[in-house]
């Protein structure tokens, strides 16, 4: 969703809710300078996303950026003191420094840790795009960059019709694929990176996680990728022992990513 550009929404209704949203993003917007926000999506579940996008607002907030970690559809919460909990949605809300409600973080927060259509379907609810949308333009708002993770791989089905590529489609925001390194890899990263450009979204950046110690012929498997994939590679993720944003941020260079901020921090 460019916040100038009509949103790609099929239901008529739900697009003119959702244009006026980004049509006041848009106003609110005039006249500031570029700023970051992109899609984080990942070769595969458990590869490193949320890990990844931590990082991302880590290092945002060291430059003193306002930041805000968004994962609009969220798989698996435990009940925890009243309240919902999904560890995805803990770890971006504990590297970002704007803090909102988690309806708005999260619009899609389910119970059962499943394929998202499955899990939604078991609460009798339906995943559509206007929720998320309209929480993008509140985020948008309230942060200077935003951080989305996706949700497992890059063609999840949310709905019947509508799949998390879509969701990225209708955000319109540029995609950052975090390569799981293990034997598959490369097929995976390829297959992810033409269906990024198919969807016309702009793949700015991919990052090298080793997600198992001592893979086998790592090096080659990233010279591999780094040959073939078409954006540069953002850095590569060791196998940490303590694995958190601050320490997977150290090997990362993000300033390769457009509009990237300069750093603010006195
Ligand atoms: N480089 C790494 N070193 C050590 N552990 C890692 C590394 N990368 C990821 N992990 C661990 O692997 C697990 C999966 O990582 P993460 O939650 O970031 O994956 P994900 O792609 O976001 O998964 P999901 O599809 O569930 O959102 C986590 O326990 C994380 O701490
Ligand atoms: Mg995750």
């Amino acid at each position: 969703m460019s916040l100038d550009d009509p949103l790609i929404v099929s239901d008529a209704a739900e697009a003119n809710q959702s244009n006026a949203a980004a049509a006041a993003a848009a106003t609110a917007a005039a006249g500031m300078p570029p700023r970051f926000s992109c899609f984080v999506t990942g070769t595969d579940t458990e590869i490193g996303k949320t890990l990844i996008s931590s990082a991302m607002l880590h290092a945002l907030v060291e430059r003193g950026v306002r930041a805000c970690g968004m994962k609009p559809v969220a798989a698996g919460a435990e009940l925890v003191d009243g309240v919902w909990h999904n560890d995805d949605c803990d770890q971006l809300a504990a590297a970002g420094n704007v803090h909102l409600p988690q309806s708005i973080t999260t619009p899609f927060l389910l119970k059962e840790a499943a394929a998202p259509h499955i899990a939604a379907a078991l609460e009798g609810r339906t995943i559509t795009a206007v929720p998320i949308l309209a929480a993008y333009v509140e985020i948008y708002a309230a942060a200077d960059a935003t951080v989305v993770e996706g949700v497992g791989g890059f063609r999840v089905p949310l709905n019947d019709s509508f799949d998390t590529a879509d969701l990225a489609a209708q955000l319109e925001l540029p995609v950052v694929l975090v390569v799981g390194l293990r034997l598959g890899c490369i097929s995976h990263a390829l297959l992810t990176v033409e269906a990024i450009t198919a969807r016309g979204l702009k793949l700015v950046g991919w990052v090298a996680n080793e997600t198992v110690a001592d893979m086998a012929f790592a090096d080659e498997n990233v010279a591999a990728l780094a040959a073939r994939i078409d954006a540069p590679l953002l850095g590569r993720v060791p196998r940490l022992a303590t694995p958190g944003a601050q320490a997977a941020a150290a090997h990362l260079d993000f300033t390769q990513l457009p509009n990237w901020p300069a750093h603010t921090k006195l």
